[in-house]
């Protein structure tokens, strides 16, 4: 079931998310799935600050670029030191390794995954309604894979590097299967460009041309909008 309550902005709505988060943990969460992007930094500011122990959780993200080492600004890995990992102890944090090689990371990743089921999935969600790098079209039997990067993707990346050679073209994602498999998720967006998405979502017919339409089978999805996201529902 998709749940929808409305927040004031991102602000809030990472607040919204703390809460719920802070609450899973203390009932006993142990694994959190995370992503990227600007919708859940204030959860992870929020994070930061808190006193909620994390010793013991672990994290999951779900994607990452392939090629480009973890010390590189643009990586996934340097965000999540950026935002939450250098700022908060956690018990071990795991994305997939954009420099191994197709099988290895796939496997290993797959491996990790199994050993740590997901207890809190944060999500964003893409305008064009994909979740992770599940781009429409996307499988929803899909598990972790390495996917060709869509070309307004690679071109909204162009402006965080010094030439369009070193943009990734692909990257590692965690599948539509895998994020299902979470006991909750947490979906968190803002803004008038996300209606058309969270229309998708919500209300549309469940159909692999928009990935996250598949959250409608899931039993627990919370869905943390503003009026400007929720304006075609
Ligand atoms: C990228 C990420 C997604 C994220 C989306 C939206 O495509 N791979 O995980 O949800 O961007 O990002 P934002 O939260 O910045 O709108």
């Amino acid at each position: 079931m998709v749940k929808v309550e409305y927040v004031a902005d991102l602000n809030e709505a990472g607040q919204r998310a703390f809460d719920l988060v802070k609450e899973s943990v203390l009932n006993g969460a142990r694994v959190l799935g995370l992503a990227t992007g600007s919708s859940p930094i204030r959860l992870y500011e929020l994070l930061a600050q808190s006193d909620l122990d994390l010793s013991q959780v672990i994290s999951v993200n779900l994607d990452e670029y392939i090629g480009l080492e973890s010390s590189h600004p643009q990586s996934y890995h340097y965000f999540m030191n950026e935002h939450l990992f250098s700022k908060k102890t956690l018990k071990a944090s795991f994305l997939p390794d954009g420099m191994a090689n197709e099988e290895k990371a796939v496997s290993e990743y797959e491996r990790i995954l199994k050993e740590n089921p997901i207890d809190v999935q944060i999500l964003g969600i893409g305008r064009n309604g994909h979740i992770g790098f599940n781009e429409p079209g996307t499988s929803f039997n899909s598990r972790t894979h390495k996917v060709a990067l869509t070309q307004s993707t690679i071109d909204a990346n162009t402006r965080f590097f010094e030439n369009s050679d070193q943009v990734p073209k692909f990257a590692y994602t965690m599948g539509l299967e895998n994020i299902l498999e979470a006991k909750k998720i947490i979906l968190i967006a803002c803004g008038e460009n996300k209606a058309k998405a969270i229309h998708g979502l919500v209300k549309g017919d469940i159909t692999e041309l928009v990935p996250a339409s598949i959250l409608q089978k899931h039993n627990d999805v919370i869905v943390l909008i503003d009026e400007a996201a929720g304006s075609l529902l």
